[in-house]
């Protein structure tokens, strides 16, 4: 049931999970199914509600750097003073991997010795946080390897009734997920991109940091071999309805229903008749295009089209996420 923040929502919410079930809550990135990370068996309900494999392991939230730090293990001098830095970004989208201390569930990590850790900005999911007191493991709030949901419609859509309560705390601000870095590589390395970027993170950390998030196979995904950060398959955050760049709009099927996200005016429409064209940005802003992206897919999918064209940016800032979201979701593979 979606219900709007006040007093009664956040203190069913915290009854829910401290009794070990799910609730979805908005983050400035997307929707989270949240739920108590200390427990094995609330984390399987996450696990079971999205459809998502064991062996993708999940993001823990808390309320502040302070209250995140106790579920890691920094005794490494090197790593305790890369999250000391990291961790100035937070609140905020970002996601940093650390050694695991002892008491979150495996099942949360999928039986890796490391964790995702994040303290977001919205003041819906830090007052959630602050109250529950308790390390929350949340993934998007969606059926595995579909879009990721920017509105509590969104998760509704997409999760019905396996989620008791969703918290409506508007639309996601970001719209694309955290970024991920893992810093307990030799050079911190981005597993997946996002608002806060690879610049950033450089200049704060003071060291060089590296990017390494392309073509993880589905085949590895599926055996469980090899995986930097396993949720990072090639097909991902993918609509129903086949998707394609515009540059490759050649070679389409004549009479085919079409629908066509431009993230400009400033990109031409393919020479063929299109019955929905949608701009995301009049101006070519990024964060209005990343703040749409989701939303617009979802809305094209909803309309029964035979092929979605999308647009494409340059891969600076925002635009590395932007385009890495793009290339997963037009992926295909045969074993998807
Ligand atoms: O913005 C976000 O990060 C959202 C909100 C709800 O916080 N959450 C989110 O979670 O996107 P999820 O589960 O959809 O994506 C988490 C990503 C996956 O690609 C997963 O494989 C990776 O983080 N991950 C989590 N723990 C990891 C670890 N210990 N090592 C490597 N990758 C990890
Ligand atoms: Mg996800």
């Amino acid at each position: 049931m979606i219900k709007l923040p006040s007093p009664a929502t956040f203190e069913e919410a915290v009854k829910l999970l401290r009794a070990g079930g799910l609730v979805a809550f908005p983050t400035e990135t997307v929707y989270g199914l949240g739920a108590n990370a200390l427990s094995n068996d609330a984390v399987e309900k996450i696990f079971k509600a999205k459809g998502r494999p064991s062996t993708d392991p999940l993001i823990v939230h808390g309320d502040s750097a302070d209250s995140v730090k106790q579920w890691a293990d920094l005794s490494t001098e090197k790593i305790r003073s890369r999250f000391e830095r990291a961790s100035k970004l937070w609140p905020g989208p970002l996601s940093i991997i650390v050694p695991v201390g002892p008491e979150i569930s495996k099942k949360v990590t999928a039986g890796l010795n490391t964790v995702a850790l994040r303290v977001p900005t919205h003041p819906v999911a830090l007052e959630l946080l602050k109250a529950v007191a308790l390390p929350i493991a949340a993934p998007s709030a969606n059926q595995f390897a579909y879009v990721s949901p920017t509105s509590a419609a969104h998760v509704h859509d997409s999760l019905g009734n396996r989620v008791p309560l969703i918290i409506d705390g508007g639309k996601s601000t970001i719209g694309l997920e955290s970024t991920v870095i893992d810093l307990t590589s030799d050079i911190p390395t981005i597993l997946r991109p996002g608002a806060v970027t690879r610049e950033i993170l450089s200049s704060t950390l003071g060291e060089d940091v590296i990017v390494k998030y392309h073509n993880i196979k589905t085949s590895e995904q599926k055996s469980g071999q090899g995986m930097m950060s396993p949720g990072l398959l090639e097909k991902h955050y993918s609509p129903i309805t086949p998707l394609m760049p515009i540059i490759n709009a050649k070679s389409i099927a004549p009479d085919s229903k079409i629908g066509v996200i431009r993230f400009t005016s400033l990109t031409p429409l393919p020479e063929i008749t299109v019955e929905y064209d949608v701009i995301l940005s009049a101006t070519n802003n990024l964060e209005e295009i990343a703040f749409k992206l989701y939303d617009v897919i979802r809305e094209l999918d909803n309309l029964g089209l035979d092929l979605i064209l999308i647009d494409s940016c340059e891969e600076f800032g925002l635009g590395q996420a932007i385009m890495d979201r793009v290339r997963r979701a037009v992926h295909k593979t045969s074993e998807s």
